[in-house]
């Protein structure tokens, strides 16, 4: 059973409709890169699909087990706070807000989770470093950990590599695949970057005026929504 199907859902703000027929599903082990252009709804559909949002029409049915809080975020980076005042540490360890904290025991095994999660993104010595004062890809890391804290099982990135310098955007990626490959994660990956959806994607969602696309990628790659390929939209 699919974990997340999303059915003719209609996107907006106080009944102004930003985007509308969107329809899609999501298979555990999923790689689904949301592409299309500014202001197309991108941000908007996983704000929908977070519950931060309601959808104008459609509904979102999650499956095979999944629950609301197994599915993680990593904001678009405009929307994050960058002069958080705390440590790595603290903000990786945010992540397991949910999970119970009380007592001793379970205390400590958020502490090892955290670290767990902090090695995966190789930022354990910046463990006591301020937030504020990292790079941005540090931060990206740091935020993907914490996202990983809540929830091994669904990550939702929006733009997660925006601002980053290529060897860092490389490595950022490559961690994704990682997790994606290796770890199970099912991925939904807000980009602007088609040469990573064709890298790393195997599925497409397309945003845009015209009918949302959703395809597979070979078939994303052949079809009028591509935007390299002549008379694509973009
Ligand atoms: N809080 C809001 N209230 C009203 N309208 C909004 C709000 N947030 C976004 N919008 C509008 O909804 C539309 C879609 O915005 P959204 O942020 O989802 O686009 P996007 O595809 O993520 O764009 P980008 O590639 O620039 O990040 C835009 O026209 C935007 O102005
Ligand atoms: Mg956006």
């Amino acid at each position: 059973m699919s974990q997340m199907i999303c059915r003719e859902v209609s996107l907006g703000y106080d009944g102004a409709t930003v985007a509308s027929h969107v329809s899609f599903t999501v298979e555990k082990g999923d790689y689904l890169c949301i592409v299309g252009e500014n202001g197309s709804g991108k941000s908007t559909l996983m704000k929908t699909l977070l519950r931060l949002r309601q959808p104008l029409e459609g509904e979102i049915v999650l499956g095979d087990g999944i629950r609301q809080s197994d599915i993680g975020y990593l904001p678009q980076q405009s929307e994050t706070q960058k002069d958080f005042p705390a440590s790595v540490m603290e903000v990786v360890l945010s992540g397991c807000v949910g999970r119970s904290d009380f007592g001793f025991f379970a205390k400590r095994k958020n502490r090892i989770t955290a670290h767990d999660n902090m090695a995966r993104l190789g930022i354990c010595s910046l463990a006591s470093r301020s937030y504020s004062e990292l790079s941005g890809g540090q931060q990206q890391r740091t935020l993907l950990a914490r996202a990983l804290c809540a929830t091994e099982k669904i990550l939702l990135l929006d733009e997660p590599v925006a601002g980053l310098d290529p060897h860092a955007t490389e490595e950022l990626y490559e961690t994704i695949a990682r997790l994606n490959r290796e770890s199970g994660v099912t991925i939904l990956m807000i980009t602007h970057d088609l040469g990573a959806v064709m890298r790393y994607a195997n599925r497409v969602l397309h945003m845009s005026a015209t009918p949302t696309f959703y395809s597979s990628v070979e078939e994303y790659r052949t079809s009028m929504a591509f935007p390299l390929r002549e008379g694509g939209v973009s």
